[in-house]
């Protein structure tokens, strides 16, 4: 319509599903808009004043009709919730296998890191046909990355990290959007996703010049801060043993026990004190403000390297 693209493309699995609900949506609106219109002038016609001294009746009773207009909208809303978590729930339950990549925005771009080494800046290269999980944090303030084709969207915020996932069905161009108002240039933090056939995707991944996967930057990293020093292999170290710790429980210090996710470990570098693994003194220093966003990424990543895979960690 007028060459603006009021509707974007269906490019991925959840698409379809999506747009089915909120065409309903739309739909039902449309419906009980028109109805309720329909009535308001219908009665304003009917039962108008054809007299000046003519005065109202009082109508009691009806009750068939309050049933009927309390239960029919409640069974109406019934389907709305349940097919909406229905949604909800395919698009916050990630596939087990997901192509794992992270997206650190910033004001005002987006910056993507592959585990395998790859960067880039406001451009994703993903495959067609295969779950991508995103794994999101913000350096400053907090964005939104949206991408309208695969009818995906989440508010990236920064100091945790966020995960998305959609699985691509065509090749093409796609555009990325910030939707979440950030400052000055928030219009201009856009980007594309180029979703390309595996081997394309393949020679895309074996070209440019990359200095090892992002978990080999990790481990670098590791020895670089001396990391290594405590957290040794052998638990004989003054830290705790990071070898199958990523995606399991830890007993902490007081007593409660958290999963080690992305944002565990982001934590425990930046603020080691606090969360402190039961059995271990919090004599770790505090890497806040000495490790930036993107070498946080290679740290955790090199983490879970240390893990055997299991459901949910694999990239
Ligand atoms: Cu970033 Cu709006």
């Amino acid at each position: 319509m007028f060459g603006i693209p009021l509707f974007p493309e269906r490019a991925s699995t959840i698409a379809a599903e999506v747009d089915a609900l909120y065409f309903f949506l739309v739909g039902l609106s449309v419906v009980m808009s028109v109805l309720i219109a329909t009535l308001v002038v219908t009665f304003a016609v009917k039962f108008r004043r054809r007299r000046v001294d003519e005065v109202g009746a009082q109508v009691h009773g009806g009750l068939m009709l309050e049933i009927g207009w309390t239960v029919i909208p409640f069974l109406i809303t019934l389907v709305i919730f349940f097919w909406g978590a229905k949604v909800y729930f395919v698009m916050a339950n990630a596939p087990a296998e997901t192509l794992n990549i992270y997206v650190v925005g910033k004001q005002w771009m987006w910056k993507v890191q592959h585990t395998t080494g790859q960067r880039e800046i406001n451009e994703l290269h993903v495959p067609v046909g295969r779950p991508v999980k995103l794994i999101m944090t913000s350096e400053d303030v907090i964005h939104d990355f949206s991408i309208p084709a695969m009818r995906v969207k989440a508010d990236v915020i920064p100091g945790r990290f966020v995960q998305m996932w959609f699985e691509p069905t065509k090749p093409g161009t796609y555009r990325i959007f910030c939707a979440e108002y950030c400052g000055t240039d928030h219009s201009e933090m856009t980007g594309r996703v180029i979703v390309m056939e595996p081997n394309a995707y393949q020679a895309w991944l074996s070209g440019g010049a990359v200095e090892g996967s992002l978990a080999s930057t990790g481990e670098k990293l590791f020895a670089d801060f001396a990391c290594n020093t405590c957290h040794r292999p052998d638990s004989r170290g003054r830290g705790p043993v990071l070898q199958n710790l990523f995606g399991r429980p830890v007993q902490l210090h007081d007593g409660t026990v958290v999963t080690a996710d992305e944002s565990y470990i982001r934590e425990s570098i930046l603020q080691p004190a606090a969360k402190v693994t039961a059995g271990f003194q919090p004599v770790m220093p505090a890497f806040q403000g000495l490790v930036s966003e993107e070498q946080l990424l290679a740290l955790i990543e090199y983490v879970k390297s240390l893990s055997t895979p299991q459901q949910g960690s694999t990239n």
